[in-house]
């Protein structure tokens, strides 16, 4: 077409048809083929008798992606209130996606790793399944979630490695009667995902990252576009404590839409076609959280303008500084990429 009549066109075409405003279940399609509902509800440090509530009152307010992993040792409250919702007719199985991720020392037994996670959340598939972090650890080491060796430090396991773990899961994903739909990464660097395609004959689906203004991990989505490999954003605001939500760039735009600042920092992954986790247990921010806004340029730009003033190149809130006692180097293991 003449460039200039597309010009033309283009500055004649309404913004809600360039830019539409983007929903909570707004579908995102995967290399598998299924797609993946824009917002899900993060289920991390979500204290029992808590999460199930809050599970609860996300999907009875039209939530239908529910982020869980094994590690977060709450996957039996989140599997009671998945079985509220499904006997009382709330939602159908088939309208969810529910993920959960394959905890570390477990990299060298999938199948049980899968099936646990299964029995605790009652459910006979999951939408997805992701290796939760690209570091083996002692299956029979002194804990069964955080085993360390005497000296204080980690307790990895070296007799394997994340391609391994990865190769076992294809096999799983693979198998008649395979009971997840799709598999992915989560916390993969370019270096790491370089590795693993290397082998890998199933590209992952998603590869799950922190994500946010402070963190935009430009290189790794850029990576993961190119790849065909979705990205889904976690800890997008900035995770609990974070002082994102009064960081002048995200009030600017806040007020410029006349949103919260919420509404933004969780808007900015739509803008750039990531899925994005809200954690809460608060049912009046579970039902703010589900306000998204389309962004134009400009707002993305102001948005990826703050780390840049700041300088900010690494994990900003380590979840496994926080939870795991994992700095983002754990033992050497070189995961900044
Ligand atoms: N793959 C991984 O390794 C990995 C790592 C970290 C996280 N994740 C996933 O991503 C999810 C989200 O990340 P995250 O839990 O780290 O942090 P987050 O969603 O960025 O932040 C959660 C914190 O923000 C608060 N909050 C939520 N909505 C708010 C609002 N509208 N206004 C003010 N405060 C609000 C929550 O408080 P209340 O709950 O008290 O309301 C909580 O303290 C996790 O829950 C987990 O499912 C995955």
């Amino acid at each position: 077409m003449n460039p200039s009549l597309a010009n033309f066109m283009l500055a004649r075409t309404p913004k809600k048809i360039l830019h539409p405003t983007p929903t909570m279940t707004t579908e995102l399609r995967l290399n598998t083929g299924n797609s993946i509902p824009a917002l899900g509800l993060g289920t991390w440090q979500s204290a029992p008798g808590e999460v199930k509530k809050a599970v609860i009152h996300a999907i009875e307010a039209g939530y239908r992606h529910i982020d869980c992993a094994f590690c977060y040792q709450n996957e039996d409250e989140v599997g009671e209130a998945l079985q509220d919702v499904l006997s009382r007719g709330i939602v159908k199985r088939e309208e969810l996606f529910i993920t959960s991720k394959l905890w570390c020392t477990f990299h060298t037994r999938v199948d049980e790793g899968l099936q646990k996670s299964l029995d605790l959340l009652k459910l006979d598939y999951l939408d997805l399944y992701l290796m939760h972090w690209p570091v083996p650890m002692n299956p029979n080491g002194n804990h069964p979630l955080f085993p360390k060796l005497a000296d204080g430090s980690r307790d990895i396991d070296h007799s394997t490695n994340h391609v391994e773990t990865w190769l076992r899961l294809e096999k799983l994903a693979q198998a008649p009667k395979s009971k997840v739909k799709a598999i992915g990464v989560a916390n993969y660097s370019v270096k790491y995902l370089e590795k693993l395609l290397a082998k890998a004959t199933v590209v992952p689906a998603v590869n799950q990252i922190e994500n946010h203004p402070y963190l935009p991990q430009q290189e790794v989505v850029d990576f993961c576009n190119e790849k065909g490999i979705h990205v889904t954003a976690y800890s997008p605001f900035g995770s609990t404590g974070s002082p994102m939500f009064k960081e002048e760039g995200v009030v600017e735009v806040a007020n410029k839409h006349n949103v919260g600042p919420g509404t933004v920092l969780l808007s900015y992954h739509l803008a750039r076609n990531s899925s994005v986790l809200a954690k809460s247990v608060t049912p009046s921010r579970i039902d703010e959280n589900r306000k998204l806004i389309a962004l134009d340029d400009s707002d993305v730009e102001k948005l990826e303008g703050i780390h840049k003033a700041k300088g900010l190149t690494r994990f900003v809130y380590p979840p496994f500084g926080v939870n795991c006692g994992f700095p983002d180097k754990p033992d050497g293991i070189d995961l900044s990429g």
